[in-house]
């Protein structure tokens, strides 16, 4: 696996959270140059210059999914200095816990804006250098909870995530013949960081690990694994799909 991703520029949002980093980490793994991109800078530029001392062609850059002209400078930068961009990892996401009765205007709009708004903002701005860099892999990081109700909770999050889903099967059509694959990577519960002191103990982990059929919470790298098998080549014939990384979560 060590070369499948030669010769592959990866832009990667959100890249210094859980999942991002995992991503980041096994797209470099696997010999892609990657464009670590997040709201957090300072982050950022640690990551790349870890990435960057394991011998990875590795460009931190601060990016916020919701501001359209960030999205302009920075694609426009990456083509640039790296010749070309051939694989966006939209993987940015937040979520707030209010349900349909207590979102509100405020919550609805942040969370709308950054989840799903910046996927879209990601696809209309680095799609055209993709297909410019003679084609490439879009990987949108949905949920599971975009495509089933959950515990009807984070309203906004579903919403948004749900939405992540069918832009990804649009945008796969718009694309299709133009050698730009668009696909959307569900992840079930993942144990971050974060997570773990957020969950750890509490009943909402136990719902979550006997809810799941494999019994436990997933990896980071689990997902990093799918997200690398869909900018590879062993994807060419994929594209509006949707794949689950959920221990089996929505097959019941
Ligand atoms: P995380 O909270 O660890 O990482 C999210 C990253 O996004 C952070 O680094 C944060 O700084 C960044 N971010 C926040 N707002 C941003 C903005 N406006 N622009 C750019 N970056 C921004 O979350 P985690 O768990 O790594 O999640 C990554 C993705 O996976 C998200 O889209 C999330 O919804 C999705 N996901 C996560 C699951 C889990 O169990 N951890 C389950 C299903 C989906």
């Amino acid at each position: 696996m060590r070369d499948r991703l030669s010769g592959i520029t990866a832009l990667i949002t959100g890249a210094t959270g859980g999942i991002g980093t995992a991503v980041s980490r096994r797209l470099a793994a696997e010999g892609a140059a990657v464009v670590v991109t997040d709201v957090d800078a300072d982050h950022c530029d640690g990551l790349a210059k870890e990435l960057s001392a394991d011998g990875t062609k590795a460009l931190g850059l601060p990016l916020d999914v919701s501001d359209e002209d960030a999205w302009r400078g920075v694609v426009e930068r990456v083509v640039a200095e790296l010749g070309g961009l051939s694989v966006l990892v939209n993987n940015a996401g937040i979520a707030e816990m209010r349900t349909v009765e207590t979102e509100t205007q405020e919550s609805w709009d942040k969370v709308i804006a950054v989840t799903q708004g910046g996927v879209w903002l990601g696809m209309k701005h680095a799609g055209p250098a993709i297909e410019q860099a003679g084609g490439g892999s879009v990987i949108n990081i949905a949920s599971i909870f975009g495509t089933v109700g959950g515990f009807g909770s984070q309203f906004s999050y579903h919403a948004a995530k749900g939405a992540v889903r069918l832009m990804t099967k649009n945008a796969a059509l718009h694309w299709a013949t133009r050698g730009v694959r668009v696909n959307s990577v569900h992840p079930g519960f993942i144990e971050t960081p974060l997570s773990r002191e957020l969950w750890r103990g509490t009943p909402r982990h136990t719902a979550m690990v006997e809810g799941t059929p494999m019994g436990r919470l997933g990896r980071p790298d689990e997902v990093a694994g799918a997200v690398a098998f869909l900018a590879s080549q062993d994807s060419s014939f994929v594209t509006g799909s949707e794949l689950y990384v959920d221990g089996g979560w929505t097959a019941r």
